[in-house]
């Protein structure tokens, strides 16, 4: 048991009623997104397939329920399985997105039952839970600073964006609504920054909540490099898509050059042409393409030939990360570009709060001591590398959550989107998808390697 005369240990009774406080509202204010993403449109709009790349929503919300009732009820409080013979249904890897809408899938209102009296019996169990020293099926460091809890958390978070790419696809009228961000005059800074080369640390060993991908933290020499200031906005990328970009193979890695050309696909999604005027479309809403928004819905072939038409390249996972963490003042890395206080909404563009990104420039209070802005929220950033594993890495707890995925076939995104929630989101977070992939949230910047007189 803890003992509260040494408040200075991690367990003391006052710190195991303000975790238990965090971990609550942080599970409760993820079910209120995945709520309202799952009741602003009828029964026959959760359970048809928008796309082939999704699931139907009410197998997201089911799902979300399952993993629930899995990590906290059954390998944290030790609970038997409430219905097993879902289990199955709702394993991610059992049935790729495309079969899904022909399971026997839980019916809209079952599935809310389901999730919700599930949510109801992991607030009991938290009433209960002990954060450090009771040993579950995988030891304390399950229960250690609420992890299993945050990774839950984190977990819904991730499918209510999910959803939200779900209702992009969605043909249909608008079913979604939140105010814009504020306008913001034509951002005037340098374009570009220089951060200058050595050591940094990448990665954590400290983060509580940090998932299994983010870890340890290691060192590593990065060579200086200049870094957009700013994500490209889609006014630049309309320069790139005038001059012809999607007709010359110069541009493109081969794989991607075979891939445009098979899909006649000569614009971001979403995108299209209309007398002279280029319109997208954002939530069952048809606008004219803001030019001074971070360009959205581009594969990382598209990101890649955009940086080599503009004679730059995109910035390795380390570089982003240097960038977004490395304070040269303090010698040290931090949680997020600002320092190391939790977002707020003068930092970044976060949570749902607005349904697009912020124009470039926005946040000045979120920016990088070397001025870099808006690497966290807005859009996700496609980096140059692949998705691996840091040196030391171990999977925790579950193989499937990254392990699986390392390797050359998918490339790793940073930052997260104006869709992510700050639970899920740090300078240490990663993201993944295969570089054809566009219908996510992603946008990206450019790099350069420094020259020699430029340090
Ligand atoms: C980290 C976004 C690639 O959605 O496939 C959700 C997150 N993992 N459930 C995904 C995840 C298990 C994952 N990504
Ligand atoms: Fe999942």
């Amino acid at each position: 048991m803890t003992d509260p005369a040494h408040d200075s240990t991690p367990g003391t009774a006052t710190d195991q009623r303000t975790l238990r406080e965090r971990v609550l509202s942080t599970l409760t204010t993820a079910r209120d997104r995945t709520t309202l993403l799952t009741s602003c449109v009828e029964d026959p709009d959760l359970t048809a397939q928008h796309s082939p790349l999704m699931s139907p929503l009410v197998w997201d919300l089911a799902h979300i329920g399952n993993q629930e009732e899995l990590w906290l009820l059954r390998a944290v409080g030790g609970r038997e399985a409430m219905r097993p013979e879902i289990d199955s249904l709702y394993d991610a890897f059992e049935h790729p997105r495309a079969e899904r809408p022909s399971l026997p899938l839980l019916p809209p209102d079952e599935a809310r039952k389901y999730a919700a009296e599930v949510r109801g019996r992991v607030i009991d169990l938290l009433e209960s839970a002990a954060f450090r020293d009771e040993p579950g099926a995988h030891g304390t460091r399950l229960t250690e600073a609420g992890f299993a809890f945050g990774m839950v958390a984190q977990h819904e978070q991730q499918h209510d964006e999910t959803m939200l790419i779900t209702h992009q696809l969605r043909r249909g009228p608008q079913a979604l609504t939140a105010p814009d961000p504020e306008p913001a005059p034509r951002f005037t800074g340098p374009p570009e920054v220089l951060v200058p080369g050595g050591p940094f640390t990448m990665g954590t060993s400290t983060e509580p909540w940090a998932l299994d991908n983010e870890r340890p933290a290691h060192v590593r020499d990065v060579p200086a490099f200049w870094i957009d200031t700013t994500p490209v906005t889609n006014g630049a990328y309309l320069a790139f898509v005038e001059d012809g970009g999607y007709d010359d193979p110069r541009w493109w890695a081969p794989d991607g050059w075979a891939h445009i050309r098979a899909h006649g696909i000569t614009a971001p999604l979403f995108w299209r042409r209309e007398g002279g005027q280029w319109l997208r479309r954002r939530f069952g809403v048809t606008e004219a393409v803001p030019p001074g928004e971070p360009v959205l819905h581009v594969s990382w072939y598209e990101a890649d030939a955009y940086a080599r038409w503009a004679g730059r390249r995109l910035p390795t996972e380390a570089e982003w990360e240097k960038a977004a963490r490395h304070d040269p003042a303090q010698g040290r890395s931090t949680r997020y570009p600002w320092g190391d206080t939790d977002p707020g909404p003068e930092h970044a563009n976060l949570g749902q709060r607005h349904l697009r990104p912020a124009p470039a420039g926005s946040y000045p209070a979120g920016e990088s001591p070397l001025g870099v802005r808006q690497l966290i929220g807005d859009v996700w950033e496609w980096t140059a590398s692949d998705f691996l594993p840091y040196p030391g890495f171990a999977a925790f707890p579950y193989k499937e959550y990254s392990e699986v995925f390392f390797g050359p076939e998918y490339k790793v995104l940073r930052g997260g989107s104006f869709a992510v929630d700050p639970v899920a989101c740090r300078g240490t977070f990663r993201n993944w998808d295969y570089p054809v992939r566009r219908q996510i949230f992603s946008g990206f910047r450019t790099a350069r390697p420094a020259r020699a007189e430029d340090a």
